[in-house]
């Protein structure tokens, strides 16, 4: 999706898009007209060549500007083409609860009206959203060339669709629209707002490619190839480091490798770095699960539980994603992706539920279920990166439990850390880009619960709390550096389009690490 900022044109054929907000209804010294939405100056002018069309579409369907209030009007053009043919108005909801994420979300479904519709651009009417600010009393907490790079970035992040593999896509399923432009009638919006879009542009790009790693199938992405995908990755100042199996087992990464061995694909570990801080200061941390496919292993998951996890990648691929994000815009600070990547298959040679394996900082890890791989991935990484980098902060994504699932369904990613700034820090980052998380209470009592009789430890529970049974697990890996894990599984995937992502790959977590990366800039 093209993506660009100008004065408004007299878009003819095209469709103009607006958002308003929500009037303040219980102001008393205003008339009950007031309720209605303001329209900037050039939609007035349509409404008085239409004869009032827009007016009276507007009461007859109530549209009072909620946020979600969609209403789409068609104009006769035999106005000498100067009205815009149609007109998509979105409502705002009250200026004093605008957010980032909820503009986006504005943006977005102002994308998914246009791909469905004929047209192949849409203008978005900044006036009528400076109109609608400045009609009521209260002041937005974003300034209106934010605004209008959140709508940007929302309709450009919906516009994603992944048809590499469809061979059959008959005309009427492909979408028409190619370009959306955001317009304002001041010179010094339009700059502005092309200035806040340069901040938020490398996004978009970020997100796709983590969209573009989970939507691939597991016979295409395996940790061999996965890695390929990163090497061919060109982004000045990126650095691109790949460990093979050798080099791990060299190092003694004894977990992660006991999940590849019923793999023809062994396992691997990816280091991206961005140094964009002062030389000295210490990176950011960021580790992620990459299980190109999760069949259980010899612990064999039952057929319906396979069929998602080829996603099972999903907090390496929003690893990867952030570090693209802060690369492209040219972050300054200093910070290192991890990934590990493993197949975990079934196989003559694959580990067996009472294996034993010595992780890499030594502690010994009897293996009851081989299902509980996402762990025994981490462990090893997390360890060699707190090694091996000394970060100021530890985060790791992972799809780590069906549980969160249960617990959170898809609304939140489940918290948990050793840390409560870094805690806060996250929640904080998640609550301002749209992407919530729900911290998880983590003590020794759960601790206890992964005590082996024969090893240091064992990498499943009782069956209870399992999520915090995970995180306590990972948490027994890290020393002394503050650390937080996001179990995303509820989160990467959706079976159906919801805020700024259409079904399939969310890119969950992309835009908190980029949030987060921000917040210690
Ligand atoms: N990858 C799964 C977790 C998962 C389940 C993600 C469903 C997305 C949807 C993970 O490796 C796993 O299998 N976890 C087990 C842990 C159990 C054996 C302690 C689980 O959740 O059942
Ligand atoms: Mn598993
Ligand atoms: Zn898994």
């Amino acid at each position: 999706m093209k993506i660009n900022f100008s004065a408004p044109t007299k878009n003819k054929n095209g469709v103009t898009a607006l958002a308003v907000t929500e009037a303040e209804a219980e102001v008393s010294s205003k008339s009950a007209a007031k309720t209605e939405p303001v329209l900037s100056p050039i939609v007035a002018e349509w409404d008085k060549e239409s004869g009032g069309i827009i007016v009276r579409a507007l009461a007859h369907h109530r549209f009072k500007g909620k946020m979600g209030d969609e209403l789409e009007v068609i104009l006769p053009t035999s106005k000498g083409g100067d009205s815009a043919s149609s007109l998509m108005i979105f409502g705002m909801g009250k200026v004093a609860s605008l957010t980032r994420a909820k503009v986006g979300e504005i943006g977005a479904n102002i994308a998914a009206r246009g791909l469905g519709g004929n047209s192949s651009a849409i203008e978005i009417d900044l006036d009528s959203v400076a109109a609608s600010l400045e009609s009521g009393k209260e002041k937005p907490g974003l300034s209106l060339a934010e605004i209008a790079a959140e709508l940007a970035l929302g309709a450009a992040l919906r516009s994603y669709r992944f048809d590499k593999y469809r061979t059959k896509i008959k005309p009427e399923e492909q979408p028409n629209l190619t370009s959306i432009t955001i317009t304002s009638s001041d010179a010094a919006v339009v700059k502005s707002a092309k200035a806040a879009w340069a901040e938020r542009e490398s996004l978009v790009e970020a997100i796709e490619f983590t969209k573009d790693l989970v939507s691939e199938p597991p016979n295409v992405l395996n940790p061999i190839s996965y890695c390929a995908a990163l090497e061919r990755l060109k982004i000045a100042g990126l650095s691109v480091e790949i460990l093979d199996d050798k080099q791990l087992a060299k190092l003694g990464m004894g977990a992660l490798l006991g999940v590849g061995l019923g793999s023809p694909h062994r396992a691997r570990i990816a280091i991206l770095e961005w140094n964009g801080g002062a030389k000295k200061s210490k990176p950011i941390a960021l580790v992620g699960k990459g299980v190109t496919f999760d069949s259980g292993g010899l612990s064999l998951k039952p057929a319906k539980s396979m069929e998602d996890m080829k996603w099972d990648m999903a907090g390496s691929a929003a690893v990867v994603g952030a570090m693209i994000a802060v690369a492209k815009r040219r972050a300054r600070a200093n910070v290192v992706g991890v990934v590990g990547l493993v197949e975990n298959m079934p196989d003559g040679a694959a580990q067996r539920p009472g294996d034993i394996v010595k992780a890499y900082d030594g502690q010994t890890i009897e293996v009851l279920n081989t299902d509980a791989e996402g762990r025994l991935v981490l462990a090893d990484v997390l360890s060699y990166t707190e090694k091996r980098f000394s970060p100021s902060i530890m985060v790791d994504l992972a799809t780590l439990t069906g549980a969160i699932i249960t617990a959170l369904g898809h609304e939140n990613a489940g918290l948990f850390a050793n840390d409560e700034k870094l805690a806060a820090a996250i929640s904080a980052a998640g609550a301002e880009e749209g992407e919530t998380v729900w911290q998880f209470p983590m003590s020794d009592a759960y601790d206890k619960m992964i005590n082996s009789t024969i090893a240091d430890m064992k990498n499943i529970g009782d069956g209870t709390s399992g999520s915090i049974v995970g995180a306590q697990f990972l948490k027994r890996f890290v020393k002394d550096t503050a650390w937080a894990h996001l179990d995303i599984a509820g989160m990467a995937w959706s079976d159906k389009a919801k805020g700024t992502s259409p079904k399939g790959a969310t890119g969950w977590g992309v835009r908190l690490l980029d949030r987060l990366v921000r917040s210690y800039e």
